[in-house]
């Protein structure tokens, strides 16, 4: 039996030893000078988080006056167009750059070719023209997917059980021109298809869409991490089987070079990662290999799992909410987007 002896009994007997390591050259480096205080740790921090690194992901419902708690997604609401209107200007005031917009279409709206994403006025259209119309210096992006109207809740057009790359991009590519005419500034196809970016940019250009951006779902990996998304655009009902033959396999990496590689040479504006902190490794590897604007998406999953442990008190939520934020800076994102966008907005002003 070793002697039990006290706390401070345990560090004298330790001092001697601490002597000798002193004296040890490896010792003349310890990086611990500069966490010594917190202007020290402030000076010398590698990345900040800002309000500029944030586009906020909105759900959108029918109605007006309505605000429909999610109920997967704790604290997050869906908005019927009057008020995300509102929303918007909050978004403006906490000088959050821009939106992204995701409707839950009315079931009756979803069949099997999902023909409401070319209707003018379908609800995300609406959406688009009301903000742009009030508040026109706040960016507006928006998904060219089809799985919000269709009735399968797949990405793409289905026959005998495949997605139809090709024709699935022609129906994206009278999306994007839609999205457009309502005042979408940046198109972000989500679908996967093969080839959708290049033809999206040809059909806006053709359509006197120049400007328009592009922002590409690059590396959209087939992830269990949407579940709490789906429950808020009302596919989880819809979905029929999995979207594995068109999302990533969470397995690859060199593939999503390739991917990007595709993105880029059709005319992608930005890339994007998603989901976010399971894939940072991805962030990395695009950013370092094409320099392009690369956005990070921390999705609801995410979003859930956080928010879920820090209502139990298991987390410090706010903390851990800034800490998935700044490791997506960290890994090369140029901006993030996240559902925490306000709370870390708001955050950050507080600072
Ligand atoms: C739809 C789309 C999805 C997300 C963004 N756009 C889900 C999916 O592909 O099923 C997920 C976002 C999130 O989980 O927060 N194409």
């Amino acid at each position: 039996m070793p002697p039990i002896v006290g706390r401070a009994r345990q560090i004298e007997l330790l001092k001697p030893l601490a002597e000798r390591a002193r004296d040890r050259l490896d010792l003349a480096i310890r990086p611990r000078r500069n966490r010594k205080s917190d202007w020290s740790r402030r000076l010398v921090a590698e990345n900040v988080l800002t309000p500029d690194d944030f586009v906020w992901p909105l759900f959108l419902c029918e109605g007006t006056k309505r605000r429909e708690p999610v109920a997967s997604m704790p604290g997050i609401e869906r908005y019927s167009v009057d008020e995300v209107v509102r929303v918007a200007e909050r978004a403006l005031a906490l000088k959050i750059p821009a939106l992204a917009l995701f409707p839950n279409t009315d079931p009756s709206l979803r069949t099997d070719d999902g023909r409401e994403a070319l209707n003018p006025k379908n609800l995300v259209c609406r959406a688009l023209s009301a903000i742009k119309h009030e508040l026109p210096d706040l960016g507006l992006a928006a998904d060219v997917a089809l799985d919000p109207y269709t009735s399968h809740g797949h990405d793409g057009l289905l026959e005998d059980g495949k997605i139809l790359n090709d024709e699935t991009v022609a129906v994206l590519v009278e999306q994007a021109k839609v999205l457009a005419d309502a005042g979408c500034d940046v198109v972000a196809p989500s679908d996967m298809m093969d080839g959708r970016v290049g033809a999206i940019r040809r059909g806006l250009d053709a359509s006197g869409h120049l400007d328009v951006q592009i922002l590409a779902y690059t590396a959209k990996y087939a992830s269990a991490f949407y579940g709490p998304f789906r429950d808020a655009v009302g596919t989880n009902a819809t979905l029929i089987g999995d979207k594995r033959t068109y999302q990533m396999d969470p397995a690859n990496g060199d593939e999503a070079l390739r991917e990007a590689a595709l993105d880029v040479e059709q005319g992608a504006d930005m890339l994007m990662v998603k989901p976010g902190l399971p894939y940072l490794d991805i962030v990395w590897r695009v950013k370092q290999a094409f320099g392009l604007p690369t956005l990070v998406y921390q999705v609801s999953g995410e979003y859930s799992m956080l928010e879920a442990a820090a209502r139990n008190g298991w987390i410090d939520g706010d903390k851990a909410m800034m800490e998935s934020l700044i490791a997506c800076k960290r890994a090369g994102a140029d901006a993030i987007l996240t559902y925490f966008a306000p709370r870390a907005a708001e955050k950050i002003a507080r600072q």
